[in-house]
């Protein structure tokens, strides 16, 4: 039921279905323009909304967040990573901060399978040489990329996306299954994929063909790949990042692109992004994706709908059922 008392600001478009939900039930304000809001912009929302609908791009930092004379007693991030939120002073301002975990994990999953195959049979560069009109026809030596089938998977993370992609690699592909998480998985989910649980991050590098990294960004993960544990990986092995960009070392990774310590990367997420490091776009043996995870008409709806959920819950007096803090 429509309550225009409460007042919700969204910061970027939202697919029209879930936009048009919004606005039959509060008094919306959205940005037109679409274009990323700034932190005096946030703060005057936090001051004027009664809940801010941030996306994963929007710096909600302590700045923003200490702003005084707030009215918002929520926010709900439209994304389930939540690294580009202060949670913790949130927390000590009395913001309840909600995410959208469950209904991207399938489609970040593929991602990250469709970025392991285009690093692996070089489908980005085979694209250029196409698109740059320099094709001559094939040959027995050409572009020969890595197989993928019955090769190993390391998976840095093991919660619901990585696990996803365990799924589709071992059964789709007949992929080994290693990993390494924070905290040890129950056996019943390693066993689901017959995966083995190594104790190091270094252990599960130097046994892969492919690495795929899923834990959360922030201050914890930040440069986990740096250039020494890139030494330790395959020379015939490839990295593929669909978490956060600073997970990885981008100096360090494009270093170990260059004089192929390994043999190429997938990339859906950069450090500084949309910024992107120069030295990723004069390499080949690298895929570069504009962090598409979860860029899908059914996931995009099912984000808004799940934010929908959470802030009506709140409003409702009851525990929104994806509170973070
Ligand atoms: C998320 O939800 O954290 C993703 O990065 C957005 O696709």
């Amino acid at each position: 039921m429509f309550n225009a008392n409460l007042k919700i600001i969204i910061t970027r478009r939202w697919p029209a279905a879930v936009e048009a939900k919004l606005k039959e039930l509060f008094d919306v304000q959205l940005n037109e323009r679409d274009i990323p809001m700034t932190a005096d912009e946030l703060k005057a929302a936090l001051q004027s909304a009664d809940a801010l609908l941030p996306t994963v791009t929007d710096a909600i930092t302590a700045d923003v967040l200490s702003v005084p004379n707030k009215r918002a007693k929520i926010i709900g991030n439209f994304g389930v990573g939540y690294n580009n939120i202060d949670i913790n002073t949130a927390k000590s301002e009395g913001i309840v901060v909600t995410n959208t975990p469950h209904v991207l994990t399938d489609c970040t999953a593929d991602t990250a399978m469709l970025l392991l195959l285009m690093s692996a049979r070089r489908a980005s560069e085979g694209e250029r040489l196409i698109a740059n009109k320099q094709w001559q026809g094939w040959g027995p030596t050409q572009l020969m990329g890595q197989k993928v089938t019955g090769k190993t998977l390391g998976l840095i993370g093991f919660g619901r996306i990585a696990q996803a992609m365990a799924k589709k690699a071992h059964f789709g592909f007949g992929m080994k299954i290693i990993c390494h998480a924070r905290s040890k998985p129950a056996p019943e989910a390693l066993k689901e994929f017959d995966a083995v649980y190594y104790a190091t991050i270094e252990e599960v590098l130097a046994n892969a063909d492919f690495i795929s990294l899923h834990c959360p960004g922030g201050a914890a993960t930040r440069h986990l790949i740096n250039e020494q544990r890139l030494k330790l990986m395959r020379p015939t092995a490839h990295l593929i990042n669909t978490a956060r960009g600073d997970v990885v070392d981008s100096k360090a990774l494009i270093k170990a692109l260059q004089e192929r310590w390994i043999a190429g990367a997938g990339l859906d997420v950069f450090e500084g992004e949309p910024q992107i490091d120069p030295g990723f776009l004069a390499l080949d043996n690298v895929a570069l994706l504009p962090h598409l995870g979860s860029a899908t008409e059914e996931t995009r709806i099912a984000m808004g709908n799940r934010v929908i959920n959470n802030i009506t819950a709140f409003f409702a007096g009851k525990e929104p059922q994806d509170r973070v803090v």
